[in-house]
């Protein structure tokens, strides 16, 4: 049968990678390379951690570029990401069932850990229920985001018997949830922490974690707020995107 494994493979610092990881990489027969338009760092940092913890070369890449996501604003946007979805996995499907012999090994490399924030698993799940190739598959985590900013940070991630939630910026663009008072804010292209209101509450920020463009801020909201903002500003002159998040904690 054959066998496609997720590598959860940290989320920038080609050190994060486990020794699980390292052993899937230094077994597969096939590295399936997800590229998209606007992230060839991404693919770049694939290949180099590849290179860098496998001893023998004899694999074969199959890149998949990946159909554009749509807009959130696009008509009928349900059915759109549907659509987009389906394009996705009759690709990967055709892609395992054609470059994937039986008895190999293939592997996905997924950034930071594959169950947080990520549609590699999702997609891999409607590849084996469409039911046209079958395969057995695998998750090895990694080292998420979340933990390499409390790391850097030299903090724990929660307080003693409380809740966090792990949150996309859009929902807390309002403010912070009732009853919780650690909150890990990702995937925000807008900088909403400098809209939430900053009375009681500090913020721990980390861009670029473990990369050599690292760059860690932490204070008071209302003090930090704008020296976030033009950092980030920077970043993304330089670099054309940013990778960042930040834990809020509220003192009662
Ligand atoms: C699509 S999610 C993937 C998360 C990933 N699976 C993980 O375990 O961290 C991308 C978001 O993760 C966060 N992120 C991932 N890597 C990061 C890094 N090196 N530095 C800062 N934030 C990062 C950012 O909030 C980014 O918008």
């Amino acid at each position: 049968v054959r066998r496609v494994v997720l590598v959860g493979v940290g989320c920038g610092h080609p050190d994060q990678v486990t020794v699980q990881a390292v052993r899937a990489l230094n077994e597969l027969d096939v590295l399936f390379l997800v590229t998209k338009e606007s992230a060839d760092d991404l693919a770049a940092f694939r290949r180099e951690i590849v290179a860098r913890h496998r001893s023998a070369g004899g694999y074969r890449t199959v890149e998949l570029p990946d159909p554009p996501r749509p807009w959130r604003t696009a008509v009928d946007y349900a059915g759109a990401v549907e659509r987009w979805r389906g394009q996705r996995a009759a690709a990967w499907e055709a892609a395992i069932r054609d470059q994937l012999a039986d008895g190999e090994l293939g592997a996905f490399l997924v950034w930071g850990d594959p169950s947080l924030y990520e549609s590699t698993l999702a997609v891999i799940d409607d590849v084996a229920q469409r039911g046209q190739v079958a395969f057995d598959h695998e998750v090895i985590p990694g080292v998420s985001s979340i933990h390499a900013l409390t790391a850097r940070h030299r903090i724990p991630l929660n307080r003693v018997g409380r809740p966090v939630v792990i949150t996309p910026a859009r929902l807390v663009e309002d403010g912070l949830p009732e009853g919780v008072d650690d909150v890990v804010v990702m995937l925000d292209a807008r900088g909403t922490f400098a809209r939430i209101p900053a009375d009681g509450i500090e913020i721990y920020w980390g861009a670029y974690l473990g990369t050599d463009d690292e760059i860690l801020i932490s204070g008071r909201l209302g003090d930090v707020a704008d020296e976030i903002a033009r950092a980030r500003a920077a970043c993304r002159a330089r670099r054309g995107w940013i990778f960042d998040i930040y834990l809020l904690r509220r003192h009662r």
